[in-house]
């Protein structure tokens, strides 16, 4: 018989002792459960950035950030990469398993019936600001379903939450492109529920009324590529956030509009936009070794963006295939990028670099997605928007996942560092 592993706390200062299980998953490093840890020895954890801390179990997306493992419901990325879709992806992350070709018929079926939004939505956008960001225009819209999709939403129903899940894949795309528009000026492009999931997107971003669009074959192959290698990445910011306002029982759709605000910062969906913003700033190639001398200096602040990440140590998985995706498409594209050369420069110098190969900073998927989206024409502010389309199936999965089963509502700890009680004086004798 297998005996269940424990480790053994000891309190030095009280003698008290507590043995702590071990939480086994199917793959991946043993978690402590340190639940029991406060009503026994009176602790609690500090751990900010929970950079050693599970806050879930999951079923969804495994990584290995030693060894550069990333893989959907047991799928290796390189092969959904190289033979899947991304509403293939979208149902597998769903639902658990590939789906038969009629599973998969009836699946896109359902996500095409869903692509349009409510016209008052549209209006709704014309009030921003023609500058606003797009990704504050997204989620404030995002959030905004909620006011039509709530009082008619039993969130005890999977058959509910399902169509939720579908909703927001169908409609992201949709209202993605209508901010874009809405900033240009443009009038809205309705979906064409015959083109495909990426086409269509693509179709809404550029058609214009005076002339014909003929939606480019390499760039819907390309974005629907993108969209599978960001689909889900298990616990990170903005799917932890859209997790935790779930753990309230709030409507999914401010849970994904939250998701949403977490993706924007620079550190984390933000990167795409921030990387693009840094060639700019790099200017030239020449200028490089300058930039890369500035990310060293600790009084600088800095960063080369699209550099390091929280969990993969050794190399990106998804930067590997995109890195080949990039010179493929600039080639069938017939698009020559300055700026590609110049991001090969500052991989090449900082590769070689003791500071970066001492931190194991290596680029992430963010350094080449933006030198893609050039090349498909997709403005730079709407960058991580394109993340949020292809992150939103990972949210409504990690949500999906959530609601189906019990959860506490997500309320960390502090380690308060403030003044001890203290009495209130009147503001006349106060100094
Ligand atoms: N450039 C220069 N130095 C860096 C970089 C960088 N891009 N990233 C990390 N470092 C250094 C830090 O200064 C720190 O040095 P120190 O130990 O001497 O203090 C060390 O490496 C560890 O960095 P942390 O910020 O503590 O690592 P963390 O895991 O918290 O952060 C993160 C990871 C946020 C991704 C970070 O590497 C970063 O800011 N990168 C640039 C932004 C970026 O590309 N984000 C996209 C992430 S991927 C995604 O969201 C899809």
């Amino acid at each position: 018989m297998s005996k269940k592993k424990r480790v053994l706390l000891t309190d030095e200062s009280s003698g008290k002792e507590l043995e702590l299980p071990v939480v086994a998953g199917t793959e991946g490093e043993p978690t402590l459960d340190i639940k029991a840890l406060p009503s026994t020895l009176g602790y609690f954890t500090y751990d900010p950035g929970f950079t050693a801390t599970a806050s879930c179990t999951s079923k969804i997306t495994f990584i290995d950030g030693g060894k550069g493992i990333l893989r959907y419901r047991g799928y290796p990325i390189e092969q959904l990469s190289e033979r899947s879709t991304f509403l293939e992806v979208a149902y597998l992350l769903l639902n658990g398993e590939l789906p038969s070709e009629a599973q998969l018929q009836k699946f896109r079926g359902e996500i095409t019936y869903h692509t349009m939004v409510h016209e008052h939505l549209n209006e709704f956008i014309s009030g921003f600001q023609y500058d606003a960001h797009p990704m504050a225009m997204m989620a404030g819209v995002v959030g905004s379903l909620a006011a039509f999709y709530h009082n008619r939403m039993d969130m005890e129903s999977q058959e509910h939450r399902m169509v939720a899940a579908q909703r927001m894949i169908a409609k992201m795309p949709t209202i993605a492109a209508a901010c874009y528009r809405h900033h240009m000026g443009w009038p809205t492009a309705y979906p064409q529920n015959s083109l495909r999931y990426c086409e269509r997107f693509l179709h809404m971003m550029f058609s214009v009324p005076s002339e014909e669009y003929q939606v480019s074959e390499v760039s819907a192959r390309v974005l629907d590529l993108l969209f599978i290698l960001h689909a889900d990445h298990e616990q990170n910011a903005s799917t932890s956030t859209v997790r935790l306002v779930g753990s309230t029982g709030a409507n999914p759709y401010a849970c994904v509009a939250a998701g949403i605000s977490a993706l924007w910062g620079p550190a984390h969906g933000g990167a795409n936009e921030a990387v693009l913003d840094m060639f700019t700033q790099i200017g030239d190639i020449s200028n490089v070794p300058k930039f890369i001398k500035r990310a060293k200096d600790k009084s600088d602040p800095f960063r080369l963006m699209g550099f390091g990440h929280r969990v993969y140590k050794n190399f990106d998985p998804r930067a590997t295939i995109i890195r080949q995706a990039c010179y493929e498409v600039l080639e069938e594209l017939g698009v020559n990028d300055p700026m590609m050369d110049m991001a090969l420069e500052l991989e090449r110098i900082a590769l070689e670099d003791e500071y970066f190969i001492e931190k194991k900073l290596y680029p992430n998927v963010d350094f080449y997605s933006g030198i893609i989206y050039r090349a498909l024409g997709i403005p730079v502010s709407m960058f991580t928007v394109m993340f949020a389309i292809a992150r939103t199936v990972g949210w409504v999965a990690q949500w999906l996942e959530q609601s189906n089963t019990p959860t506490k509502i997500g309320r960390p700890r502090q380690v308060y560092k403030g003044p001890t009680e203290r009495k209130y004086e009147p503001p006349h004798s106060r100094r």
